[in-house]
């Protein structure tokens, strides 16, 4: 089975309330109250706090780090186990190319449910809202926006109104007092920081979480001292108020680990697999459709599978498939310049429509009426440009009269267009849009797909104009 990580963002934009520090020693928590849990931390920021808390020994392949994480790099390849039995990333100063890459709200997300990472994933961000984290913020199961003063929680409303604009459930949003003064008392009902903090975030509709954050001395100090090292709250702060504090929200986080069935990671990932196979099924049946023969020149295309270079459909969809390349070019060498194959010019009138038919759509719209068989014959650009207009006599169509210059054409037509009793379909044309005799039934991928059915609507209500 897939493993797709439960993923946890802390961000805010405002800098130093705690980010950091609660992603790290959250992690070293979650990882000592549930051993044969993985927990994985990586931060977006340049500041290699996580990266001097849990490196075991220096490594020397430089690459393997947050930038190849984003670039679609493995758990494998960029995972290493750190102090504690912390699975950390090491940090990068390159992020500023990767934001080109990162358009889309969804790529972390994606990245991250294909790295085959498992267990908890902690993302420390940046304190700003760019692209790298929304993304983050759209790829996590929880996320934890420490607030440590009135300002702090002003700048919420950002990441709130991100989720907002792009129609996501905020119930992943929680906020979290840090930073908490307990000696700091008010007089009335906010009787301190805290609780006027958590009851302005309720006022404004923020869910806050139960704990809180104090702010203490020791905890402060864990950064500062001879050796230059960062040490965790759990092994050198155990004594403080903070310790419980951080239990608390390991416990917290624990509840819900435990009642997600289908992580963010999970459920993208699937909706992603099954819209893939929903294009591929689509695909098949396109291919399902296909006629087995050239019109042009009746033979089986599976005999000379290389020489398909045009794709025909006409108006209704009801005929479509590929064409031989030296079949269309003829045609329209005949029908266009009323040219027979012996004439000695032939060959050169036929590379020129050759290259033209290669660079645009033709449409072929057959006039049938009493007194006069006539087509009208369009070349466009790719673009739905009309480049070429051409009237084309048939005569002797309706009466099936073969004169060796018009033979292609009304077999193509006949074959394409015809409908009750021999005779063509009332206002239907067909269109012949070039393929990459290579690989022809890319042409019936998703995307291209599209486009020849944009341009074959374009050229719908051009006609019925
Ligand atoms: N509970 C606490 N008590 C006292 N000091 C704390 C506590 N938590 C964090 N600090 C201190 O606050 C400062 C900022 O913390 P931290 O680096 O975690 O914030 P940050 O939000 O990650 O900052 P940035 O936005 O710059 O990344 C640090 O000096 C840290 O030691
Ligand atoms: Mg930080
Ligand atoms: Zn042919």
């Amino acid at each position: 089975m897939h493993a797709y990580p439960y993923t946890i963002t802390i961000s805010s934009e405002k800098g130093g309330v705690g980010k950091t520090t609660l992603a790290t020693n959250l992690a070293i928590y979650l990882k000592a109250m549930r051993e044969d849990l993985p927990v994985t931390l990586f931060s977006f920021d340049n500041h290699f706090t996580i990266d001097k808390m849990f490196e075991l020994q220096k490594r020397t392949d430089d690459t393997a780090d947050v930038h190849a994480l984003l670039m679609g790099a493995k758990a494998g390849e960029v995972v290493q186990t750190g102090q504690y039995g912390v699975g950390f990333i090491r940090s990068s100063t390159e992020l500023g190319d990767i934001h080109e890459r990162f358009k889309g709200p969804m790529t972390l997300t994606r990245m991250l449910a294909e790295s085959g990472i498992s267990g908890i994933v902690i993302i420390d961000t940046r304190p700003d809202l760019n692209i790298l984290t929304q993304n983050a913020l759209y790829a996590a199961d929880r996320v934890l926006i420490p607030v440590k003063d009135l300002p702090s929680l002003e700048n919420c409303k950002n990441i709130f109104a991100l989720f907002d604009q792009r129609g996501i459930d905020k119930k992943s949003l929680a906020l979290i007092p840090c930073l908490i003064d307990s000696r700091i008392k008010f007089e009335g009902i906010f009787k301190d920081q805290k609780t006027l903090l958590r009851a302005i975030a309720v006022n404004r509709g923020y869910r806050c979480l139960d704990t809180y954050i104090s702010k203490s001395p020791k905890v402060e100090s864990l950064n500062t001292n001879p050796e230059g090292k960062i040490y965790p709250i759990l092994t050198h702060a155990r004594g403080t108020e903070v310790h419980g504090q951080f239990m608390e929200i390991a416990r917290d986080i624990f509840r819900s680990v435990d009642s997600t069935r289908e992580t963010r990671a999970c459920l993208y990932h699937t909706w992603l697999l099954e819209k893939e196979a929903g294009k591929k099924e689509a695909y098949l049946a396109r291919l399902e459709g296909l006629a087995e023969r050239c019109l042009v020149c009746g033979a089986l295309l599976a005999d000379h599978p290389g020489d398909r270079s045009f794709y025909f459909e006409t108006s209704d969809r009801s005929a479509r498939g590929f064409l031989h390349g030296s079949c269309v070019s003829g045609m329209l060498c005949s029908t266009l310049y009323g040219m027979q194959e012996h004439e000695p010019a032939f060959g050169a009138a036929r590379a020129l429509v050759a290259d033209k038919a290669a660079r645009g759509v033709s449409l072929l719209m057959p006039q049938i009426s009493a007194d006069a068989c006539t087509l009208d014959y369009r070349q466009f650009s790719m673009a739905g440009e009309q480049l070429l207009q051409k009237n084309v006599e048939m005569p002797g169509f309706e009466e099936g009269a073969f004169n060796g210059v018009h033979d292609r054409l009304y077999l193509l037509l006949n074959e394409a267009l015809a409908g009750f009793e021999g005779a063509l379909r009332k206002d239907s044309w067909l269109s012949v849009y070039p393929v990459d005799p290579n690989n022809p039934e890319a042409v019936l991928h998703e995307e291209s797909y599209k486009a020849i059915h944009r341009l074959q609507k374009h050229f719908g209500e051009l006609l019925s104009a």
